[in-house]
């Protein structure tokens, strides 16, 4: 069985690349897909979203991302480090504060420590999909991911994407091919969107003037359900599997898996 690795990466913060991974992870583990979630962030939001803050705070560093570029834990068996989270087929690495030392910027000169977690993740076996949740920089968290994966998704909400941001997400997505031929950009996905507000369908549709089919056709909308569903420890799908924000997640998904299926027959779309 061959496994899939895909990053959401975004040097904006608040942008949804946290919630999409797990509501997303949720939504694709209930169609039966077994899924292995990585939080790459030293904020460990999504490590919360499952086990709560004290427990995650708490957690050592042997027990979190941070032993994988940790150099006194080299010898430690990697599939270890991915825990159950309680959800059926839904398993996940988790991340502290502890990985904070480790995410240094210019990762380009870290040597042989852009690859850890590429290598790390060819020895936790089993998996369909891996997705991994990026911090909101292009530090050396981000850097491994994109070396460690097939594809990136990079969340937009339909806000003032048009400055600096995301020029710079794109050039990191291309300096990472370089070492890393297989990874492709897999879309751009519009995040908390409110079709209400005539600002969020004018940036959408930029969006999709720009960058075209690489934006995702299916939209995360702005909904609360997201957030009280987050609360209960429940991705939405399971939470609330009725609602307007279940059903966008099962689209995202259903896109995804789609887009990963063409992009295996494609070659590396160019982001411009
Ligand atoms: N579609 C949405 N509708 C409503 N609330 C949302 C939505 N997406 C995210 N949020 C909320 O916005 C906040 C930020 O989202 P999230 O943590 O996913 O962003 P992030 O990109 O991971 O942030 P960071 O860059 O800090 O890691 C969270 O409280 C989350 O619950
Ligand atoms: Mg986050």
């Amino acid at each position: 069985m061959s496994t899939t690795t895909v990053c959401f990466i975004n040097q904006k913060g608040g942008c949804g690349k946290s919630s999409s991974c797990y509501h997303l992870g949720g939504a694709l583990a209930e169609r039966g897909l077994n899924i292995l979630l990585v939080d790459a962030d030293p904020q460990g939001s999504l490590s919360q979203a499952f086990f709560g803050s004290a427990a995650v705070e708490s957690l050592a560093a042997r027990d979190t991302l941070a032993a994988v570029f940790d150099q006194n834990s080299i010898l430690m068996h990697p599939s270890r480090l991915a825990v159950a989270t309680g959800l059926d087929r839904l398993s996940m690495i988790r991340a502290n504060q502890s990985l904070a030392p480790h995410n240094r910027p210019e990762p380009e000169r870290e040597g042989l420590t852009q690859f850890l977690l590429r290598d790390v993740l060819a020895d936790v076996p089993g998996y369909d999909l891996i997705l991994i949740d990026c911090p909101p920089n292009l530090y050396l968290a981000s850097w491994n991911a994109m070396l460690a994966a097939d594809h990136v998704v990079i969340p937009v909400p339909p806000e003032d994407f048009g400055a600096q941001g995301l020029r710079v997400v794109h050039q990191a997505i291309e300096l990472a091919a370089r070492l890393n031929p297989r990874l492709s950009l897999l879309g751009h996905l519009v995040t908390r969107f409110d079709g209400r507000l005539a600002v969020h369908r004018a940036y959408e549709q930029k969006l999709r003037g720009l960058y075209r089919e690489t934006v995702f056709e299916a939209v995360v909308p702005e909904a609360s359900a997201f957030k009280v569903a987050l609360a209960c420890r429940t991705p939405v799908t399971a939470y609330s599997p009725a609602s307007k924000a279940a059903r966008s997640m099962i689209q995202v998904g259903d896109e995804l898996l789609a887009r990963i299926s063409l992009a295996g027959k494609a070659s590396i779309r160019s982001v411009g």
